[in-house]
């Protein structure tokens, strides 16, 4: 049996109220309703006659919630033809969402899309006391996502990479995250030799491709420091019933155990960084870089 309520599993119409051209492919929508999602959380998103997709929630303020997406095939390139004054079917929220204390300094780690629902993160920690550290990362300057609204939140010190130079530091956003978690002390530890006096790094976050959060689990393993990070599989139901996104060999479902999960859990998924399943149940395999 689900937990999730029924009148959440059920798409509900919800009308376009907003659209933002973030980038050449990438646009962000806003509804005119709230579905009580929590940083982290997914929706179904359904297209009547076309398909239903997951996204993460870019922002739920209690009267409205948006999506940003990329128009990178069937459903996602129908959506994004779309005007003000559309509805659109959504189920949700579904999944876990970050978690954190009142307080804490926190590294947030976005790639791509993740920017969307990094700055969700970010509006909420800060509210909360939190102090941040935010890397978002992208091929080049034009790619870039959520860099002008986190730039307008306090407590945060903002952290760019992009693979060409074309703005900030030229390389990736995890080669940031190393040399920040080498350069802060760990919450309870002795002082790293070398580290600078800043304040601890109490937890890191991160929403991106496979590959960076295959990075950054890693790093914060490597460092010590607690994680937590948005895993994507191809997701049909969205509420635990179907099965088609669970991962090798704990069998949990990403739906619901996900899409954050905590990199303890994460280092036992052996799929994680080497191959995920497509809608036939197929494995595909991450192309390294
Ligand atoms: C938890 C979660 C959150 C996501 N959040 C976002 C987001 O905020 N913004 C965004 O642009 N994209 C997000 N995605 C990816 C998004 O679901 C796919 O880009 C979308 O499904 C593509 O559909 P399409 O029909 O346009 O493309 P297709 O041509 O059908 O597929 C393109 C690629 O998208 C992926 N995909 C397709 N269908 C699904 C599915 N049902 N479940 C998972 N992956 C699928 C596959 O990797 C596929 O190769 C998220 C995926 C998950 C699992
Ligand atoms: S999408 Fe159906 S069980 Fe996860």
């Amino acid at each position: 049996m689900s937990t999730i309520p029924l009148q959440s599993r059920l798409p509900k119409t919800y009308r376009i109220v907003d659209i933002k051209q973030e980038t050449e492919m990438v646009r962000t929508y806003t509804f005119d309703g709230s579905l009580g999602a929590r940083p982290g959380q997914f929706v179904m998103v359904w297209l009547p006659g076309v398909d239903e997709v997951p996204m993460s929630v870019a922002f739920d303020d209690g009267a409205h919630t948006k999506i940003t997406f990329f128009a990178v095939g069937d459903m996602t390139e129908e959506l994004a033809k779309a005007s003000v004054g559309d509805l659109v079917g959504l189920r949700g929220p579904f999944g876990t969402c970050y978690q954190w204390e009142p307080g804490q300094h926190i590294v947030l780690v976005a790639g791509g899309y993740g920017a969307a629902p990094m700055y969700f993160v970010a509006k909420e920690t800060v509210g909360h006391g939190c102090t941040l550290e935010v890397i978002v990362g992208a091929r080049g300057k034009e790619h870039l996502l959520y860099v002008e609204e986190l730039e307008s939140l306090p407590h945060v010190s903002l952290h760019i990479a992009t693979n060409d130079g074309s703005v900030g530091y030229k390389g990736y956003n995890v080669d940031i995250l190393e040399k920040l978690l080498a350069s802060c002390p760990v919450p309870q530890g002795p002082k790293r030799k070398g580290a600078q006096d800043c304040d601890p790094i109490d937890r890191v976050f991160a929403c991106g491709p496979e590959i960076m959060l295959k990075r950054v689990s890693e790093i914060t393993a490597a460092h010590k420091v607690p994680s937590q990070l948005s895993l994507e599989r191809y997701m049909k139901c969205g509420y635990g019933l179907c099965g088609n996104c669970v991962v090798d060999p704990l069998g949990i479902r990403l739906c619901v155990e996900g899409p954050v999960v905590k990199n303890d859990l994460c280092v036992k998924i052996e799929e994680f960084g080497t191959y995920h399943r497509d809608g036939m149940g197929k494995k595909q395999y991450f192309e390294k870089k």
